[in-house]
């Protein structure tokens, strides 16, 4: 098979494409012939070391395709299924095994690709609205990177929910596409503070942070008494040490740093999440915005374009 090597953590040259033996499934794990590898900041994490992985690894934790084979113990999934996945290393190759426990079924009229696209963030968004906090019609709700790959899907599941969503972006073009997934009001970055007390008065109910390091403080800030904090990233950087004394500041502000393992533990919850983004994908009520699609070869091109902020909804590699 064909994939994308990682020897030496790095920049993204250390992204090597080059050929392996093929992967057979072990009880439990399925094999499946990858349409398309997602392109998730956690990758460039895994690259660089900041997140550490033994090493050699093949990147990705994303990805949707065909069962070519299925491991011995292993029920419900048959050779040819198109299924996707998520939280499974080994996305960006031509062929990967992933455990039974990972496979979500894609329902017919949604395609592979479109599948690849829409599992990771997807789900993240989901139990961001769902779960983080749980978003309520007429709740103010700030989303930074709001064209981003989980900020589209997040601006359009909190619309679906009845709030009023205020999104961040850095460019015109990022406020047009924020703008186009249902965000009633676009800001960019410097003093966006000040322009959320403007529109809301006493601040918003709940901030959705991917961004991190150059957003915290001013996001705290952007929150009504008892609000929500959810730093789910930091595409920015980290953030450093907080006093727990601010959150009293703030008027009992919450802060969480969720991940998306802990809110798909069970293969119930996995299953409620996955059913409702498949839904809306496939009733039109929720867009999926593809701006990237690469060659597999040609992954370290996605991760500096990702790096270098000059993309939008989801980047796709193409073995
Ligand atoms: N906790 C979880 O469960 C979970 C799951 C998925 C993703 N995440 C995290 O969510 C964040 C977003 O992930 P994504 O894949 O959807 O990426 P993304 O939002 O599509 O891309 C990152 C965006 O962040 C913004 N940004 C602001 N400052 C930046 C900087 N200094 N460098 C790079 N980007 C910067 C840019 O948008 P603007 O140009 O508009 O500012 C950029 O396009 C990442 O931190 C990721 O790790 C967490």
């Amino acid at each position: 098979m064909r994939a994308i090597v990682v020897s030496a953590t790095g920049g993204p040259e250390v992204l090597t494409y080059t050929d392996l033996p093929d992967p057979e499934p072990n009880p439990g794990e399925v094999l499946v012939d990858v349409a398309a590898s997602g392109v998730n900041f956690i990758d460039i994490y895994h690259r660089m070391g900041r997140y550490p992985l033994s090493l050699p690894f093949v990147p990705g934790n994303e990805g949707a395709g065909t069962v070519a084979a299925v491991g011995e113990d292993v029920e419900g999934v048959s050779i040819g299924d198109t299924v996707s996945w998520t939280n499974a290393m080994g996305s960006y190759a031509s062929r990967a095994v992933v455990p039974a426990s990972q496979l979500l079924a894609v329902p017919e009229g949604i395609t592979a690709e479109l599948a690849a696209a829409v599992t990771l963030q997807g789900l993240t968004a989901h139990y961001l609205t769902h779960s983080v906090h749980e978003v309520k019609p007429g709740d103010d709700v700030l989303v930074h990177a709001a064209a981003g790959g989980v900020g589209l899907l997040l601006t359009q599941i909190a619309k679906l929910r009845g709030a009023r969503v205020i999104g961040t972006v850095s460019t015109d073009e990022k406020e047009i596409l924020a703008r186009q997934a249902g965000a009633d009001e676009v800001l960019r970055y410097d003093g966006f503070t000040d322009a959320v007390r403007d529109l809301t008065g006493s601040g918003v109910h709940v901030v959705y942070d991917g961004v991190g390091a150059t957003t915290f403080d001013a996001s705290l800030a952007s929150l009504r008494p008892r609000g929500m904090m959810a730093l789910y990233g930091q595409s920015s950087g980290p953030v450093p040490p907080v006093d727990p004394q601010v959150l009293a500041q703030g008027g009992s502000l919450f802060l969480t740093r969720p991940a998306l393992g802990p809110y798909t533990a069970t293969r119930e919850e996995l299953a409620w999440r996955a059913s409702d983004i498949f839904g809306w994908v496939a009733s039109g009520d929720l867009k999926v915005h593809i701006s990237g699609r690469y060659p597999l070869a040609e992954a370290a091109r996605a991760h500096e374009d990702l790096e270098a902020r000059r993309t939008t909804g989801k980047l796709l590699l193409l073995p």
